[in-house]
């Protein structure tokens, strides 16, 4: 493991060939694979699993006990809410048809993306292979089962966009400018939801 000026609980586990970038944290009875990545200045929480190879950006909060599987690519101030999943096996199997344990090659990986800034909220399952946009925000519980669109607001199981958020979180309404911050947004006719102007 290669890391300077990182706090690592002695009760969390990152493998011999992970890396965990300087000014990180990780908490207790985290399990951190061989091959993965985790950027400058993350607070990974406890409880948490980051899968082999899984690259992570900086500034990134992963809250307790999320579990992000192999395959995964996370971008840089990704909030990862406590116990959300990000998954990536569609069509799971513990065994081969020959009733063989299955081994690495034995299924497709089919890892989730998860764009810069975005939010997953707490318990909310992102199913394989879908890509959450840039300052995207999937609430509390939801399970998303198709690709979330930069910005998208989205709740429920399935996922549905209700709305668009604002990069600074605050969510935006038929006002056209973010009332906290000010950017503004422009009506989408494709979507019929407001993006922003630039
Ligand atoms: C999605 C979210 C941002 C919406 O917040 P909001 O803009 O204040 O929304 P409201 O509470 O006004 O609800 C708007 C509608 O969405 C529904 N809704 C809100 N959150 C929902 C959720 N997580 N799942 C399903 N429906 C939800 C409400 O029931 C309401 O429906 P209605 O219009 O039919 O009455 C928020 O509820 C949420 O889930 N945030 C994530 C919290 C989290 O996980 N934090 C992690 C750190 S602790
Ligand atoms: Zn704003």
């Amino acid at each position: 493991m290669a890391f300077s000026a990182v706090t690592i609980s002695p009760l969390a586990e990152v493998e011999n060939g992970a890396t965990v970038a300087e000014g990180s944290v990780v908490w207790q009875f985290t399990k951190i694979r061989a091959g993965s990545s985790i950027g400058k200045r993350c607070r990974i929480g406890g409880g948490v699993y980051v899968g082999a190879g899984v690259a992570i950006g900086d500034d990134c909060k992963i809250e307790n006990t999320a579990q992000v599987f192999e395959g995964a690519q996370v971008g840089s101030g990704v909030f990862i809410g406590p116990g959300a999943l990000l998954l990536n096996d569609s069509y799971p199997r513990a065994i081969t048809p020959s009733g063989a344990l299955k081994q690495a090659m034995d299924w497709t990986v089919k890892g989730v993306t998860v764009d810069d800034g975005a939010s997953i909220g707490g318990g909310a399952v992102v199913l394989p292979g879908h890509h959450i946009g840039r300052f995207a925000l999937v609430g509390a519980g939801a399970v998303v089962v198709t690709s979330i669109a930069p910005h998208a607001l989205v709740v429920g199981n399935p996922a549905r966009r209700i709305g668009t958020v604002c990069g600074c979180g605050t969510p935006v309404g038929e006002e056209l400018f973010c009332s906290a911050c000010g950017l503004d947004f422009v009506l989408d006719p494709a979507t019929g939801f407001l993006e922003p102007s630039r």
